[in-house]
């Protein structure tokens, strides 16, 4: 993994610069990029490989159906579609889930610009069917330290603008206020997050930290530092008004982290430490984590969608008209050059960006196999299939500007109090 961490990237290039010579597929928090052929051309992101070496376990139908038992809920589309597709320690989650034992979601958000993206929805959507399945306490992180040490540009000041505008767009997802916790680094740390933090990193070396991030002697220490901020928000007991003040119960119970793969680099590091870390004694739960794919850029299957590129997202601000231009005009095709040969090969639905965004977003199984079917037989064409994705982005984007135009600030102030919350789906996950 180290060796394919390119340093000079650090400063949020996740669509690489044109590349002439040949590059391995690189996948951190800060470069998302499939192999780079002779040719120049970026290869779709080899998901099988990147468990191989992040050492992950795939998700698989005795899992589901294990999850399904345990649950008495079918499957999450994005679960039965290996979207969701990669997990550590998810079984764990749900043996505790089983006898009754308290665990914890956690989740985030870097505030990069002032509206969160489709592909940003894809967490934060499995994350509110996961609060609606188990019924669990939330904590949703917005890394406003994250976006200012990482960009030579951005100020704090347009970092925390962000976070008010990016908690809207996170609430508007329909999260619980009950049962969730929003905060922004900027305003929590302190007290007992930050001995955790400190905690963390006193078991960090710098020869670490590069080997996972691929820092060099040019880096800010910020940006050293910044990987225990967003690891120890994994411990129960950054969180004394949710979980309790005795520290001696709350080590043991372990969060339960959905995200994109992207992040995993940041809690493999915080798995290894909690393995070292004791509490009077009482050893720290490792966080469990349960992996997605990336939503492709537009301009296809090798690079995510990212916030920092704009002609490779769609945001959730978007007009029904700018959805439809973006991907008409940037969607990449996996159909033919003319539509004589699309009617004799057929296109290919693994690298067409409409396609894949159908994947994601349109929940009726048969609908999409029909679509598939037709698509890869050439009997629907390109237009065709991107009338469909421009009428379900457009549909989803609408129902979420809805729901987003009742968040106002005052929402947005009550998810972000420091107070207990509620819940108790499994009646006996009480903490104390
Ligand atoms: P950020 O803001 O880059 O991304 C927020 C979440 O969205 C995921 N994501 C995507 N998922 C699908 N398709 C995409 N194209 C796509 N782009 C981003 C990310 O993996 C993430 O889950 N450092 C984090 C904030 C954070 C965090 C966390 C995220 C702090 N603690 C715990 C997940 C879990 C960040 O900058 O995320
Ligand atoms: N480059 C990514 C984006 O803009 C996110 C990113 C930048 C990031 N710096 C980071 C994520 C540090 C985690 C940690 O979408």
């Amino acid at each position: 993994m180290a060796a394919n961490v390119n340093a000079a990237a650090l400063d949020e290039s996740p669509i690489p610069e044109p590349v002439q010579k040949q590059q391995k597929q690189t996948i951190d928090p800060y470069n998302v990029s499939g192999e780079v052929g002779e040719d120049g051309v970026v290869k779709a992101i080899d998901y099988n490989k990147l468990v191989d070496e992040f050492g992950t376990k795939k998700i698989d139908d005795e899992l589901l159906a294990r999850f399904e038992r345990v649950t008495g809920k079918r499957p999450h589309h994005f679960l039965r579609r290996g979207i969701v597709f990669s997990h550590r320690d998810f079984e764990l989650i749900l043996d505790r889930y089983e006898r009754g034992e308290p665990f914890f979601l956690y989740t985030g958000r870097g505030p990069s610009s002032d509206s969160v993206h489709v592909g940003h929805t894809i967490p934060f959507e499995f994350t509110k069917w996961l609060q609606d399945t188990f019924d669990m306490p939330l904590i949703i992180m917005l890394t406003d330290d994250e976006k200012y040490l990482f960009s030579e540009k951005r100020t704090v000041e347009e970092v925390q603008g962000y976070c008010n505008s990016n908690s809207k767009d996170i609430i508007a997802i329909g999260f619980d206020p009950a049962k969730t916790f929003i905060f922004s680094d900027f305003d929590y740390v302190g007290g007992a997050f930050y001995r955790n933090i400190v905690r963390l990193s006193k078991h960090i070396t710098l020869n670490q930290a590069r080997a996972i991030f691929g820092f060099n002697e040019s880096s800010n220490i910020g940006r050293i530092h910044f990987g225990s901020v967003q690891g120890a928000t994994s411990w129960a007991s950054s969180f004394p008004h949710i979980f309790g003040e005795d520290e001696t119960k709350t080590v043991g119970i372990p969060a339960l982290i959905p995200c994109a793969i992207d992040q995993d680099p940041y809690f493999r590091m915080t798995r290894d430490v909690s393995a070292r870390l004791k509490f009077q004694g009482k050893p720290y739960a490792k966080p469990s984590l349960i992996h997605s794919l990336f939503l492709p850029a537009l301009q296809g299957p090798g690079t995510k969608m990212s916030a920092s590129i704009d002609e490779s997202a769609i945001f959730m601000k978007d007009t029904p008209n700018q959805i439809k231009n973006k991907i008409n005009k940037f969607a990449f095709s996996g159909g033919k050059v003319s539509v004589e040969e699309h009617r004799n090969l057929g296109g290919d639905t693994s690298v067409d960006v409409a396609f894949q965004y159908l994947r994601f977003f349109l929940e009726d199984d048969e609908e999409l196999e029909r679509i598939r079917v037709s698509y890869e037989k050439g009997e629907m064409l390109t237009g065709e299939l991107k009338a469909i994705c421009i009428k379900e982005l457009q549909t989803y984007v609408a129902a979420f500007q809805e729901r987003r135009a009742k968040v106002d600030d005052a929402t947005v102030k009550e998810f972000m109090e420091r107070r207990p919350l509620k819940w108790g789906g499994n009646p006996r996950a009480t903490i104390v």
